[in-house]
């Protein structure tokens, strides 16, 4: 037995006001701890119970949603009575409390009709000699809940003076109460506003344009979001058609350099001496042919982004040249003098294993942490086949706009042959694929025949994917499986081209001669 439950047993009336002010003080110092409502009146119901000897302290809210009051907190109840304890305004005493704003006390609530017993946590109420009593709590002149207490009937106890101290502690609690929905309005309002800023975010940083929501590619878009934002030079790694570039051009969209311009250059399509002019820029007359002055691609990208693909392939003269670049940010042009500054962003990009370039000594290690300040490895499609159905209908839709068709279908079974292939040429052979199919289909669905998988011969274990297999144990030599793929992409992109073998060029990414050569080498069909 607790001490103090003695000393409220009966209180003696000089006693009264010191306890009613001890009460007050623990209370306001309760009220005052914490913006936890429920923590505090929890602590302000144990007062009134420790201090006054009040008994199943109850604190009820209306809910103006729904208009009804339900209990908030409450001591002495079990989960099941307060989930018993809601009322309607003007039902029962604590509803009546809440509609007219006044306290009610009701001296046995044996002998009282009006009183529910909700929450039937006093047992037989004709055997209790219980009173209690109930003020409303107000909070700008309206009643927004009620405070109750339970009393043994006693003689000595003088309900006006409870009544009295009980609205005090209302007041006191109707604050904690204001200031806990100021809290709750703010929190709720903090997370609207973080909710549409993450929204606003996955909208921004998922471009429509980059299709794929594997877990794989929610990385590659949360480092576009984080790098967007720097000026760090970024490493994209992957193979070839993974989506480097695309990448690189939504990292430029996506930063404040969005307005100024995203300069691309190739490393790999270009002789040194090219390269250099390419990047540099060169003076009139620096060497012969040079007949006008012309900007560089750091020149044009001032303000914005370079953008260099295939750096792997970057001769180590020009590595030395580039380094320098990127170390003093200035550089001049071909047979100049005059030093040129520039402001850039380097983006650069490379299917090539670059740390193994630099061991075997064709790459500088000192520009290889230049720019891998930032890396992005993108995943091969076979890393990520369960994006494949959702980039199979992005392509599928850009391929009927691009070619006036409406194939709006594809059938279960050719869906399963792209599911199971190995797409050594990643997205780009994904997308080449289906715009064939799109090409050559003449219902509105695909079907498996539009998508023969190259056998060659060599069965169809080359090329199709079989997860049991490991890639060392695949039949086929890789230049052999190279040359198919070849072969298939150029054949595709003739038929794409109608035959024209500079678009078809174009379109892969060849030179002109280049294509010349492989169609004469695989014999292939051309338009001439
Ligand atoms: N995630 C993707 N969503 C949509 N299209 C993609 C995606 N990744 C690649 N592509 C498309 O595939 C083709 C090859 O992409 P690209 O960025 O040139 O690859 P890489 O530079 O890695 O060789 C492009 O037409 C590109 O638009
Ligand atoms: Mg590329």
């Amino acid at each position: 037995m607790k001490s103090n439950s003695k000393q409220t047993q009966s209180v003696p009336v000089l006693k009264r006001e010191l306890l009613e002010i001890t009460t007050l003080y623990e209370i306001s110092k309760a009220t005052n701890s914490s913006l936890d409502l429920e923590g505090v009146m929890e602590q302000v119901l144990e007062i009134l119970h420790q201090k006054m000897a009040m008994e199943r302290g109850t604190l009820c809210l209306l809910d103006e949603d729904n208009d009804e009051i339900s209990i908030e907190v409450a001591r002495g109840l079990s989960e099941q009575e307060i989930e018993r304890g809601r009322y309607k305004p003007g039902e029962g005493i604590t509803g009546r409390v809440v509609a007219a704003g006044e306290p009610i006390i009701v001296k046995n609530v044996g002998e009282e009709p009006l009183f529910l017993n909700r929450t039937r946590s006093r047992g037989d109420l004709k055997r209790t000699n219980v009173s209690f009593l109930c003020v409303p709590i107000k909070l700008d002149g309206k009643t927004i809940g009620a405070l109750s207490v339970d009393r043994l009937f006693q003689q000595d106890i003088s309900f006006e003076e409870d009544i009295r101290l009980l609205t005090i502690i209302s007041s006191m609690v109707a604050q904690a109460v204001r200031i806990h929905q100021m809290v709750e309005k703010e929190k709720s309002r903090l997370e609207d506003e973080n909710l549409r800023l993450k929204r606003e975010l996955k909208k921004r940083f998922h471009p429509s344009n980059i299709v794929g929501e594997s877990k794989r590619m929610q990385d590659v878009y949360d480092t576009i979001e984080l790098v967007s934002k720097t000026k760090a030079n970024v490493l994209l790694r992957g193979e070839s058609g993974t989506g480097k570039e695309l990448i690189a051009h939504a990292i430029h969209y996506h930063s404040d350099r969005a307005e100024k311009p995203f300069i691309k250059l190739s490393c790999a399509a270009l002789p040194e001496t090219l390269l250099e002019s390419e990047l540099f820029g060169y003076e009139k007359g620096a060497f012969t042919g040079a007949m006008t002055t012309k900007m560089g691609r750091f020149e044009l990208a001032h303000g914005g982004t370079l953008f260099l693909d295939e750096i792997g392939d970057l001769p180590l003269s020009t590595q030395v040249k580039l380094l320098r670049v990127i170390q003093e940010r200035e550089f001049e042009r071909l047979g100049g003098t005059q030093t040129v500054r520039v402001d850039i962003r380097l983006i650069t990009a490379t299917n090539k294993d670059l740390e193994k370039e630099v061991r075997e000594g064709r790459f500088r290690e000192d520009l290889y942490y230049r720019l891998n300040v930032v890396s992005i490895f993108l995943p091969s499609l076979r890393e990520r086949r369960e994006d494949i159905p959702v980039l199979v209908n992005h392509f599928l839709k850009e391929a009927c706009g691009e070619n006036k068709k409406s194939v709006k279908y594809i059938s279960d079974e050719a869906m399963e042959i792209l599911m199971n292939y190995v797409w050594p040429g990643n997205v780009r052979e994904l997308e080449n694929a289906i715009e064939r199919a799109v090409v050559l289909g003449k219902s509105e669905t695909l079907t498996p025949d539009l998508f023969p998988i190259p056998q060659d011969g060599r069965g169809p274990g080359l090329t199709t994917f079989n997860p049991q297999t490991p890639a060392e144990s695949l039949p086929g030599l890789l230049p052999e499986a190279v040359e198919v793929l070849e072969k298939r992409m150029i054949e595709a992109a003739l038929l794409k081209t109608g035959g024209n073998q500079r678009r078809a060029a174009q379109l892969l990414g060849l030179t002109e001669r280049m294509i010349g050569y492989k169609i004469k080498q695989y014999s292939l069909k051309t338009k001439g």
